[in-house]
């Protein structure tokens, strides 16, 4: 296939940054494996980038007997950047306090800490609870917050200024979720709530609203009357690694179809909200989440299918299969891939298939979404033998080649009828010439502005797990194996007869 580079001259970028004012984070379970890949040095790059006021605090909070000079150190540790005094001067606003989620001393101690801390620096009240613990005590530490008068629901005024991250997972099926909610909400106001999926961090999952909001060109053809399908794969080629423990009660569905997934699709095909405000992207992400017709589950009109991975070869190397990871039982039904024809019923993509699929141990990492569009109606080089021209295909190309490319037909220099398929692409780092930003820097600055647009709302998680709820019900009544697949495939057969038996193909994973 051949390439054509798009030329971008003259272009004007409109960037609307606003830095975070001065703000204390707490974060529960500081001694984990989050704090030190993701949130510290997420923070820490928006320190650099002049992001955050120089006006904050990080208050890590866990079991782990930890000084703050321990906990400074560690953090120091977890930046890679030369410049080292700058990460002096953030490591020395890192501390530590010590207890038991469920004591509630921690919470009289966290108090006084916190008034001490924004005496010392600077912080008028601004703060964040950061929850980076297991899913079990995210209830137990926000009723503790709340009943510490740590939460300021109740109070109009200092509301504003206190705010709760939660990680996923939300629940583990409809009624977990919707408890989890109930407890949150008596404790905290929903304004307050910030759950984040990394996803919607990323830029270019972010693009996905730019590209369909900001452009006229796509919009009008965004619809079945031109569009044919939609593929999205989060194909993964790393397995579980340390966290089997956790996977194997999780699975695919769980772990990245109802958070990710569903994100991605909601972006992808939601109807234009009328301004870029967290109510006003969130309402019509609920609503298209609503939209998604309920799976197909009996066996003889399976919409979905799972699969789990045996051992295989990946990079040349040799990896075990999925029930010879530690941690994961002998005889484990948990998926590891999981693909499925979703339908959404509105009027805009009334009977439009949406093939979605993700699976750990694949050929390759690779996230895109790929719109296929209808076939020209009618072909007028069937003389030529040109009677099954391709269809057009806009590939988002979300990682690792972050990027854009629109498949088109085009004459090829030679033969009067000499066509072929042209690939027209932008990559992000050819243009932009940057490193990405990390998805937990943007989310953690939008948390800090108050700005809820990227984060999932109560009733979006809830309707996702709605639509899965009778998959997990179905799988647990029948738990049969799931189809097995080699390590380093592209697909399976499971995978290929869901899309096949709608006449389609999926795209390579390479
Ligand atoms: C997480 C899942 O939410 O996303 C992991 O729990 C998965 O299992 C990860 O590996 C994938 O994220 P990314 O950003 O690497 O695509």
């Amino acid at each position: 296939m051949q390439k054509i580079k798009p030329t971008v001259s003259g272009m004007d970028i409109i960037c609307a940054e606003q830095p975070a004012g001065a703000t204390g984070i707490v974060i529960f379970g500081a001694s984990g494996d989050l704090t030190v890949r993701k949130i510290i040095p997420g923070l820490f790059d928006l320190y650099r980038r002049d992001l955050m006021s120089g006006n904050f605090y990080i208050l890590g909070c866990g079991r782990s007997q930890i000084t703050d000079e321990q906990f400074q150190k560690t953090a120091a540790e977890s930046i890679e950047d030369e410049d080292s005094d700058k990460i002096k001067s953030f490591a020395a606003k890192c501390h530590f306090l010590t207890g038991g989620y469920d004591d509630s001393a921690l919470y009289e101690q966290l108090g006084m800490r916190i008034d001490k801390l924004n005496k010392l620096h600077k912080v008028d009240g601004n703060l964040i609870y950061y929850l980076s613990v297991p899913p079990p005590l995210y209830p137990v530490i926000v009723q503790k917050l709340h009943d510490a008068d740590l939460s300021c629901r109740q109070d109009p005024q200092e509301k504003r200024k206190v705010r709760l991250i939660i990680e996923k997972p939300f629940g583990h099926d409809l009624d977990s979720a919707r408890q989890l909610n109930s407890v949150i909400a008596s404790c905290f106001d929903e304004s307050q709530i910030y759950r984040i999926d990394h996803y919607l961090g990323k830029e270019t999952v972010q693009n996905i609203l730019i590209f369909r909001f900001a452009n006229t060109i796509f919009e009008p053809v965004w619809n079945r009357n031109f569009i044919d399908n939609v593929q999205i794969t989060i194909a993964e080629s790393l397995g579980v690694g340390h966290r089997a423990d956790y996977y194997d009660k999780s699975g695919a569905l769980r772990d990245i179809f109802q958070n990710h997934m569903l994100q991605m699709l909601a972006l992808v095909a939601m109807e234009p909200p009328a301004s870029f405000e967290a109510n006003c992207v969130r309402d019509e992400k609920a609503k298209l989440l609503e939209s998604i017709r309920p799976l197909e589950i009996e066996p003889w009109s399976a919409d979905i299918i799972k699969g789990q991975y045996t051992t295989g070869i990946i990079e040349g190397k040799s990896v075990p299969a999925y029930r010879d990871e530690e941690g994961v039982a002998p005889d484990s039904k948990t998926e590891t891939f999981v693909a499925a024809r979703l339908y959404i019923d509105n009027w805009r993509w009334k009977n439009v298939p949406f093939f979605v699929r993700t699976g750990k141990q694949l050929a390759a990492k690779n996230t895109e979404i790929a719109i296929t569009f209808k076939q020209v109606p009618h072909s007028m080089f069937v003389e030529a033998g040109l009677d099954d021209l391709p269809a057009n295909v806009l590939i988002m190309q979300i990682q690792p080649a972050e990027g854009i490319s629109l498949q088109f037909q085009a004459k090829h220099p030679g033969s009067k009828l000499c066509v072929g398929t042209l690939d027209m692409n932008f990559h992000y780092s050819d243009i932009f010439g940057v490193k990405m930003p990390e998805a937990y820097s943007r989310l953690l600055l939008d948390a800090m502005l108050g700005d809820q647009t990227l984060f999932n709302r109560y009733d979006s998680v809830e309707i996702a797990w709605k639509l899965l709820d009778p998959v997990l019900k179905s799988w647990r009544d029948n738990p049969t194996d799931p189809d097995f697949y080699p390590a380093g495939a592209q697909s399976f057969a499971a995978a290929d007869s869901l899309i096949e038996s709608a006449g389609r193909k999926w795209r390579p994973i390479e």
